[in-house]
């Protein structure tokens, strides 16, 4: 799969997103060997800078953040295709000039006119830029050439917002022309949870609640908010990453076989799962959320979450969020997805453990069985990609002790291919057109919808608990499955 001729213009060239995804990502495509030999990328921002000037904000980037080794050929062929044109996003001069710039590179380097308009920039700015875009004749696909429009999360903060913010592009793009980025879903072992599910025979029958106890999502993250207070104080924990990251991965691991693996089914199916998705009735008892108190991590002393930069001191932002989710499906009926995630936790780990019931008799002493628990498949997203099998053995020994052991099977130890980045793979299906991997508007606004009463029965309710950084959450998280005599995981 290698691109044909095409190029980006990035949006919001000097954010973070961009200098730590986005331009790496279009270096590493290139040095794979999946870029056209003519792709260029055109810069826009209010910046006075020369083309020569965007040049090295890439090379930096790149030179920092990519995965491949740098080489200069690559690089050469790359950056001759760069181009920079500075403007506001409401000048109509400098959409003009961008609009030269498209065409000149198509006869300059063959790009055939195709282009994908990134929008690496606040959700804010989406109408203006679309609008300009369309103004100026940059947005027209045609039989020719392609346009196309990626977009990131947040995809609006509550379903109102959110369905505005699709209105703004659907006023201008067609859906497939559309496409909306979760990074997880670029991920390796998240797409793997379908193969792993769909491609093999021992799984499936015991994937529904005659089986399976309860499912824990965890995305679990060392770090604080960094520099990102503007982006994150008033958004939050569950609007961050539950909302999209958390109930995509939920959606995966609950959907049905999708009658073939295209955008179209597979949409079908998490879309169905999505809206058959429920809140239990008592919110109080059935979520949790927390923020952090300053503590220690990796024999570091941290800040609280007041005290970080940007932050006010009376913040009721979470950075801990869990929930509680019913599908009500004749699958998952009475079994709970419990989902979590927060910043500055005991380590950064991302898993889908799908716990099972208790075996329905032992025919062992209770002191044989005293250090058994439940049989759980764990689905290792990251960092130590891979999926783990819990069950009970047999300790060697003149008694009968039985313990838990487990089954590992790690990606570095069966496969010798680096997995690619999330973002290599997300911008390579945008250029091919390829949407399966894209949430498509109906999951976004289906996500909103079960989340939004979760964050407005927060809001009513004042500050969250606190947990100290390098810990696992507030008391109130664990007290939630506590309730029915469940433990989170400590992955
Ligand atoms: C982003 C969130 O979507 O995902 C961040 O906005 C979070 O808050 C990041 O840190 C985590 O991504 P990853 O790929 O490192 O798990």
């Amino acid at each position: 799969r290698i691109a044909g001729p095409s190029g980006l213009v990035l949006f919001g060239v000097t954010g973070d997103l961009s200098r730590k995804k986005v331009m790496p990502a279009i270096y590493d495509l290139a040095n794979r060997g999946l870029l056209p030999p003519g792709f260029s990328l055109v810069g826009f921002a209010r910046r006075d800078w020369a083309d020569q000037d965007f040049a090295q904000i890439v090379h930096d980037a790149v030179k920092e953040h990519a995965r491949t080794p740098f080489r200069e050929e690559v690089w050469k062929q790359l950056s001759e295709g760069f181009r920079f044109v500075p403007g506001n996003f409401d000048d109509d001069v400098a959409f003009d000039n961008l609009r030269r710039t498209v065409e000149e590179l198509d006869q300059l380097r063959g790009t055939g006119g195709n282009m994908a308009f990134y929008l690496a920039i606040p959700p804010a700015f989406f109408g203006t830029v679309v609008g300009q875009l369309e103004e100026h004749g940059l947005a027209d696909g045609t039989a020719d050439h392609w346009r196309r429009v990626v977009v990131e999360k947040p995809f609006g903060h509550d379903l109102a917002s959110a369905r505005e913010l699709n209105d703004v592009l659907a006023g201008v793009f067609e859906p497939d022309e559309i496409f909306r980025i979760d990074h997880y879903l670029g991920k390796e072992t998240v797409q793997n949870i379908l193969a792993m599910r769909f491609a093999n025979n021992m799984f499936e029958p015991i994937w529904n609640s005659n089986y399976v106890d309860h499912v824990q999502i965890t995305m679990a993250e060392d770090i604080g908010i960094g520099g990102r207070a503007g982006y994150y104080d008033g958004i939050g924990a569950a609007r961050d990453v539950i909302q999209n990251h958390l109930l995509q991965l939920m959606a995966l691991v609950a959907m049905e076989e999708p009658i073939a693996f295209d955008a179209e089914s597979l949409r079908l199916e998490k879309q169905k799962v999505l809206a058959s998705a429920v809140l239990p009735r008592r919110l109080d008892t059935t979520t949790a959320r927390g923020q952090y108190a300053a503590g220690w991590q990796g024999g570091e002393k941290v800040i609280g979450f007041l005290d970080e930069e940007g932050i006010a001191t009376t913040s009721a932002t979470e950075t801990f969020a869990a929930i509680t989710v019913e599908v009500e499906t004749r699958r998952w009926a009475g079994v709970p997805f419990y989902l979590r995630t927060g910043k500055r936790l005991g380590r950064r780990v991302t898993e889908v453990a799908v716990v099972f019931k208790r075996a329905p008799h032992l025919p062992f002493t209770s002191t044989a069985t005293e250090e058994l628990t439940q049989n759980a498949l764990v689905i290792r997203v990251q960092p130590d990609e891979g999926l783990t099998m819990r069950f009970g053995s047999k300790v060697p020994g003149t008694a009968m002790e039985i313990r838990d052991v487990n089954m590992d099977f790690a990606y570095g130890g069966s496969f010798t291919e680096a997995s690619a980045e999330a973002y290599e793979r997300l911008i390579l299906d945008v250029l091919l057109g390829d949407p399966p991997l894209f949430p498509q508007h109906e999951e976004v606004e289906l996500s909103w919808k079960l989340l939004d009463p979760v964050i407005e029965h927060w809001a009513k309710k004042g500050k969250p608990d606190t947990y100290d950084a390098g810990t696992w959450g507030p008391p109130s998280a664990d007290a939630m499955l506590a309730r029915s005599g469940r433990t989170w995981r400590r992955p």
